[in-house]
């Protein structure tokens, strides 16, 4: 267990996490997990649990989901190198196996910064972070800008222990290279699709969405009490103002602004018809017409209800249907050209964890009727853009929000925008990798309550 937490066993078998001032559960487990629990806040060597009984692998395994656990890794002398901290649910510390002519390289997204007084090591890419212990580390880092061998790092006084280089490896910190120059390397990172993203855009996307990494997340006020809070209007300039004149009466368009709300409870005595999505879809996000520039091959264009950087239009809407008259309950990709749904075969327990995240970041019990999934397709806006491809997606998701409230408010339906998205969830509903399309916004759907 990492510093930062405490367990506490409840007389049910439930067990508590309390870290950083917020409590979760991990689950109910039976009477051995509180001896297992006691266990892990003192300490255990991996084998111990690797070997241990179901109840404690899942314990675990829900210790780490929440940045709770840690492994530490001591050199054959005794003195520690690092400490681990996973950042994915299943992360169990795997060593590459390496040889001495294996040539190894920094990968591209890996990046080293002081977190309060800790030194780690850390990249989107990555199931774990590295708290570096011992400076030597950081020297053979700098080294690995460029391909070494094994051999020749062995050579460095600064060289500690292949298990460490064997462990980043397994994470994507680093990778097998032969190459010297930046560019070549870029491109034997990953797929097609990696090499076109940029450094800062995975890392925003990774860390402000949940799924990959084991930070606290959300409306946690993490400042409250200690700076305060700004107003909810700017105070304004001093000197000279200019005071407005009465504005014209409201025309129908500005009655409907003025009447959008979001909706988070829906009437499922009477959901939504499937009509009604066909109508929803059709007004807020279809595609109305194509085109391409004859003098450049970029995939063509299409147009469709609301604006996109660079007419890219790389959003996708992927709908969790719970309750529509007329459709089946499951999970369906809108082909915006086709104006069809396709059915996803997507496993009910995932289908049914997204429903469960976006009703808990909505405050309410029951899960809406429909939810809307938008995804990007990464590599259609960033082959073109460079260093403001992810800002453009999140901008183009806003402008589509705006297009979901105005359509269901004018068709008397309900929605709510969900601020939060987990991409590894929605990597499993849909089968595709985290870069190629992921989650970037979501929209809850349905009849609201009068
Ligand atoms: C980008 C964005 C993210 C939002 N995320 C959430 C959310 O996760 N949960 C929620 O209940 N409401 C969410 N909302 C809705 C806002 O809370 C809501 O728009 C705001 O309180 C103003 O209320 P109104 O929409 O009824 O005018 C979000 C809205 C936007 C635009």
């Amino acid at each position: 267990m990492n510093g930062r937490a405490t367990l506490e066993a409840h007389a049910t078998g439930e067990i508590v996490a309390h870290a950083q001032g917020y409590a979760a559960s991990l689950g109910v487990f039976g009477e051995d997990a509180a001896s297992w629990m006691k266990k892990l806040g003192a300490g255990l060597p991996a084998t111990t649990v690797a070997a241990g009984e179901k109840v404690s692998k899942l314990l675990v395994a829900r210790l780490a989901a929440r940045g709770l656990l840690e492994f530490g890794l001591t050199a054959s002398s005794g003195e520690e190198l690092a400490v681990i901290e996973p950042q994915v649910a299943d992360y169990w510390p795997q060593t590459a196996t390496l040889h001495d002519s294996d040539r190894l390289v920094l990968s591209r997204f890996a990046y080293l910064r002081r977190r309060g007084t800790d030194f780690v090591l850390e990249s989107p890419r990555a199931d774990a972070l590295f708290r570096l212990r011992d400076p030597n580390i950081a020297a053979i880092l700098a080294l690995l800008a460029t391909p070494h061998s094994l051999k020749e790092l062995r050579r460095s006084k600064h060289f500690f222990d292949a298990t460490l280089l064997g462990l980043l490896l397994h994470s994507q910190l680093l990778m097998k290279a032969e190459v010297a120059d930046g560019a070549a390397l870029r491109r034997r990172e990953g797929d097609e699709q990696l090499v076109l993203w940029d450094f800062h855009d995975l890392l925003f996307h990774a860390r402000s969405t949940e799924g990959r990494h084991a930070n606290p997340l959300g409306g946690a006020y993490p400042h409250a009490g200690a700076i305060a809070p700004l107003p909810a209007v700017r105070p304004g300039w001093s000197g000279k103002t200019v005071e407005l004149p009465e504005p014209q009466a409201l025309s129908s368009f500005a009655e409907l602004l003025r009447r959008r709300r979001s909706a988070r409870s829906f009437d499922d005595d009477h959901p939504i018809t499937l009509q009604e999505l066909s109508t929803f879809l059709d007004r807020s996000a279809r595609v109305l017409s194509r085109w391409s520039d004859p003098s450049t091959d970029d995939g063509g264009h299409t147009s469709r209800p609301y604006p996109t950087a660079g007419a890219a239009y790389e959003l996708e809407l992927y709908l969790g249907v719970a309750r529509c008259e007329g459709l089946e309950r499951g999970f369906y990709h809108y082909d915006a050209g086709a104006h069809a749904l396709a059915a996803l075969p997507a496993q009910e327990s995932d289908f049914e964890a997204s429903l469960a995240q976006a009703a808990q970041a909505m405050g309410v019990a029951v899960a809406p009727q429909i939810l809307i999934v938008v995804a990007s397709r990464f590599g259609r806006i960033s082959w073109k853009y460079s260093a403001i491809a992810y800002s453009l997606i999140l901008k183009d998701v806003g402008a589509l929000s705006q297009n979901f409230y105005l359509t269901a408010t004018d068709m008397q339906l309900g929605g709510c925008a969900i601020g939060i998205s987990n991409i590894d969830l929605f990597a499993r509903l849909t089968g595709l990798a985290l870069h190629v399309e992921g989650a970037v916004g979501q929209f809850a759907l349905g009849r609201g309550v009068k």
